[in-house]
């Protein structure tokens, strides 16, 4: 960021996990960071409650059902957006710099084509855009010549390690993209079949959103990364890959084609990759606290146990393949983690219902955005029907 120059942000997903820590790293860098737009689903006392205190003069409601409620809680002077046009509207809010986009689902990938398409920068937290449109918003975003900034802690490690390497000549090796694990990472393939969802829910060194929570506990989380990471750094999947690392202090890393490896550490706090995204590239003092080393007593990495946890097959395979087949990958996840979560089916159902999605489905290269969206419409009636009838 220049400095002395405020960045403008508009926030879509405001009243989640990332939302709540953005407006925390705004509140601490009131002078350099300015929330312009604030968005949520449904949640208006929330979204009223920030909209207040961060004085913004745009929300969106995409529940157009809550209009009425939040109208009352809120002054004349707040003009309202609603549905999907709402969250439109705010990625392309004139007075924006950047739009920060951290709705859990798919619908945050039109927003995030407004907001390239308005010549806004893109952060990104939610990782259904790119793995689902990742070759269109990398064309679109070097056609219109704005920067996307990962938000995701593993990605930030990473874009932090490229400093300097970002040229044609980048001389990487590979990516590597560091996982915590997740609750199950010691538990025996045989006791997965008795997780509970208040057992996935509980992890052990980050506190996030549900849906990411349950990702992170079958390792479609990282599965999801790996296919962003390919679309954000431009680098193949066959050179990317996920290693255990139960403390969550190292972020990811990169090897270069020397050996050397740059890795990233901090403590595991989201406010870390968000204020860099948002100052990039500044460094500013924002109140997060630095890692005391002399507190660690130690960084401890594994490899992955992939055969009792198959999503990181299944996503290099959707990520190889390409196409339609990792919009298909995410959908039919999270079909089936709603399904988990409505007690329909067993955990390792998530990873046999995205299988069974994947088989299903009719792969198209490089599609269109409408042939996109109609993937992934197909993989959830596929993993929808899977879950009424679990093998
Ligand atoms: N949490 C993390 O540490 C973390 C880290 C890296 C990446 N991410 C990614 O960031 C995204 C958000 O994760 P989270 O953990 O913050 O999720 P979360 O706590 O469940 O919050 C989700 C947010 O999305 C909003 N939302 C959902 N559907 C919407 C819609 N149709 N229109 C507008 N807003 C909508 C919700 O609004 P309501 O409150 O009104 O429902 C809420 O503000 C996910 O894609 C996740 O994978 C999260």
């Amino acid at each position: 960021m220049t400095r002395g120059k405020k960045r403008r942000v508009v926030l879509l997903g405001s009243t989640g996990s990332i939302g709540v820590s953005t407006l925390k790293v705004a509140k601490n860098l009131r002078n350099e960071i300015e929330i312009v737009g604030l968005a949520a689903c449904s949640n208006v006392a929330k979204l009223a409650e920030q909209a207040l205190a961060t004085g913004v003069q745009n929300v969106a409601i995409y529940d157009k059902s809550k209009e009425k409620e939040l109208r009352a809680l809120l002054p004349p002077s707040v003009k309202i957006h609603t549905g999907a046009e709402g969250l439109n509207a705010l990625s392309e809010l004139s007075e924006a710099d950047v739009v920060l986009v951290a709705i859990v689902g798919t619908a945050g990938l039109q927003p995030a084509l407004t907001a390239i398409e308005a010549g806004k920068d893109l952060a990104v937290a939610s990782k259904e855009i790119l793995v689902m449109a990742g070759e269109i918003i990398t064309a679109k975003a070097s056609e219109k010549g704005v920067r996307i900034l990962p938000v995701d802690s593993e990605h930030n490690a990473i874009f932090q390690c490229l400093e300097g390497h970002r040229g044609p000549d980048r001389e990487i090796s590979r990516l590597i993209l560091t996982a915590s694990g997740g609750p199950f990472r010691e538990t025996p393939a045989e006791d997965l079949w008795n997780v509970t969802l208040e057992m996935a829910l509980k992890h052990p060194t980050w506190d996030m959103g549900p849906k990411i929570t349950i990702d992170s506990a079958t390792l479609f989380n990282k599965g999801l990364e790996m296919i962003e990471a390919r679309w954000l750094f431009g680098i193949g999947m066959d050179r990317i890959e996920a290693i255990i690392h139960p403390q969550s202090i190292v972020h990811s890393m990169v090897e270069f084609i020397d050996g050397s490896v740059l890795a990233q550490l901090s403590r595991a706090d989201m406010g870390f990759p968000i204020q860099y995204a948002l100052t990039y590239p500044a460094r500013l003092g924002g109140g997060l606290k630095p890692l005391d080393f002399t507190e660690l007593s130690k960084l401890e990495f594994s490899p992955p146990r992939l055969e009792d946890f198959p999503a990181l097959g299944l996503a290099r395979e959707a990520g190889l393949t390409g196409g339609t087949l990792p919009a298909v990958f995410n959908a039919a996840n999270e079909v089936a983690v709603e399904n988990f979560r409505s007690g329909n089916i067993k955990f390792p159902h998530i990873w046999e219902c995205v299988r069974h999605a994947m088989n299903d489905a009719v792969k198209t290269e490089t599609p269109t955005l409408e042939q996109i969206l109609e993937a992934d419409k197909s993989a959830r009636v596929s993993a929808g029907s899977f879950c009424r009838n679990p093998a």
